[in-house]
């Protein structure tokens, strides 16, 4: 438990350090503030994937995250600025969403029978989850490696 606290931890200040040295460049509050929701998100993905294990909650912040993707891939003009990469980070930021929620639902339904066989997908969820993060650092980088 204690290594997994420190993993948690370790990530999510990766996330919050590149999401805080982005935030210095010029934006729009309100991407700011959408971004912060999805900090609040991940974090509670890495949460229940990790120690409380509550998929419900996993599929509503999975589902929260993807709505975002596609809310920013109709915005790639306005956002992407001269980060040439942006479209492909979105793009795999929402299918990695999609993935993720599917397969909590998967786990979700089969733990309300009792059953345990799809146990074993839950490394996978956590590499969706890893590539999620991914694509986080990997946006705010390109876009402020200037
Ligand atoms: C495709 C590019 C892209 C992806 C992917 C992306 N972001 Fe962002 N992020 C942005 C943009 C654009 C802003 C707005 C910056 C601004 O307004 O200055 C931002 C801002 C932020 C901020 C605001 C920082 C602050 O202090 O206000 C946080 C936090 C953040 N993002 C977290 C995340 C997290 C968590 C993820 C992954 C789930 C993520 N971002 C994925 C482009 C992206």
């Amino acid at each position: 438990m204690k290594m997994k606290a420190l993993l948690l931890m370790s990530c999510l200040a990766t996330v919050f350090f590149a999401g805080s040295l982005y935030a210095q460049q010029e934006g729009t509050d309100y991407v700011q503030q959408k971004m912060a929701i999805n900090f609040a998100k991940m974090t509670s993905i890495l949460n229940h994937l990790l120690i409380d294990e509550n998929y419900e909650v996993i599929i509503q912040e999975a589902n929260a995250i993807e709505e975002h993707a596609k809310w920013m891939k109709k915005r790639i003009p306005e956002l992407r600025k001269d980060n040439e990469f942006f479209e492909g980070y979105v793009l795999q930021l929402e299918s990695n969403a999609t993935n993720l929620k599917a397969i909590a639902k998967r786990i979700y339904k089969e733990r309300g029978l009792g059953n345990k066989s799809s146990e074993f997908l839950r490394a996978q969820a956590s590499a969706h989850f890893g590539q999620m993060v991914t694509m986080c650092v990997s946006c705010h980088n390109t876009s402020r490696a200037k």
